[in-house]
């Protein structure tokens, strides 16, 4: 099958990309060069902002499926610049869900847990979106607009993506492992409750879902636990044999430019129900991030 994923370059996409190859024609997008190994698969540099060239890119494929893993994802960054966020995170996605719709291909567009407020989660797929701030307005709109326009789309919500792949982006959990290793002291939000998510692992899903399936509407493919991000912070220092200190920090106490959800984490029954790939819980999952981990530090 000729499959799309754009975002490629990035943590989610980056992880289709890998599991894609070699199995299926495949299309890999992204802003700028490939900064992926090389591997069985095209390239095509395209814009999500620019209004037409991951359309073009996507009908010049002749995509029969979509993963949209690209995204503007610096949540204060789209705060600082709003246009550049609805550009991306909305015109791009209605770029893609239009190729979609052309070519009668189906779409999974990957979303976020920050449509929600905050105040009442762990969230399912029934809750009522409430988005606070420029990224998660815009993630909600291009969600709306994935719907609306791609007749076979399903969205795909995931959390706080990490990995410990060669050439993964840094995140909360990557840092944790290199501020303890180094003997420097981690901060940690005790308010902020998260579902932990493996990209590999949320990439497997999001692929089952778009190859394997014809379900529609959204869906949560984060990982299985919900937890706050000391915890979190603590089970990756413990799984590394990392002692060292970890320091709770309140949310408010921080200045940030976008409001974060604070009781949020997304709730995966729907998944566990449909997919043979699971949602996993933390321990598999930082299990597989240790295995990551190791094998690029052996490189
Ligand atoms: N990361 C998280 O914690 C998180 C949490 C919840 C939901 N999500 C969602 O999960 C999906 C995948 O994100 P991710 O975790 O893989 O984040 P990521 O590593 O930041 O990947 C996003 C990718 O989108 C690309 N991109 C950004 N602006 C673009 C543009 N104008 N044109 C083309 N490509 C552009 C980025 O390119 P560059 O690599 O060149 O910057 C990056 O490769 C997104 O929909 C995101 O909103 C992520």
């Amino acid at each position: 099958m000729r499959v799309a994923v754009t975002g490629a370059n990035g943590l989610l996409g980056g992880a289709a990309v890998a599991q894609l190859a070699g199995r299926h024609d495949v299309l890999a997008v992204g802003r700028g060069a490939c900064r992926l190994p090389a591997g069985a698969f095209a390239w095509a540099d395209a814009d999500l902002g620019d209004g037409r060239s991951v359309e073009a890119a996507l009908r010049d494929f002749r995509a029969e499926a979509v993963l949209h893993a690209g995204a503007m994802t610096d949540v204060d960054g789209c705060e600082r610049e709003p246009e550049a966020a609805w550009c991306v995170n909305v015109g791009g996605t209605e770029q893609v869900a239009r190729a979609c719709r052309a070519l009668g291909a189906r779409l999974v567009a990957v979303s976020t847990d920050y449509v929600f407020d905050g105040e009442a989660g762990p969230y399912g797929e029934e809750d009522v979106p409430n988005p606070r701030g420029a990224y998660a307005r815009s993630k909600r709109c291009g969600e709306e607009a994935a719907l609306l326009l791609a007749p076979d789309c399903a969205v795909a919500r995931v959390a706080v993506v990490y990995s410990g792949r060669p050439g993964a982006k840094s995140t909360f959990a990557t840092q944790v492992v290199e501020k303890l290793s180094r003997g420097e002291v981690v901060k940690a939000f005790s308010d902020q409750i998260v579902s932990p998510t493996l990209a590999e692992n949320g990439a497997a899903m999001t692929l089952e879902l778009l190859l394997e399936h014809d379900s529609r509407g959204v869906f949560h493919t984060a990982g299985a636990t919900a937890l706050d991000r000391v915890d979190f912070a603590r089970r990756v220092a413990a799984r590394f044999g990392l002692d060292g200190e970890i320091v709770p920090v309140r949310t408010a106490d921080v200045k940030l430019l976008a409001p974060r959800p604070l009781r949020a984490g997304l709730r995966v029954d729907r998944a566990r129900a449909l997919l043979s790939e699971q949602p996993l819980a933390i321990e598999a999952a930082l299990d597989l991030f240790h295995r990551q981990w190791s094998a690029r530090s052996a490189q």
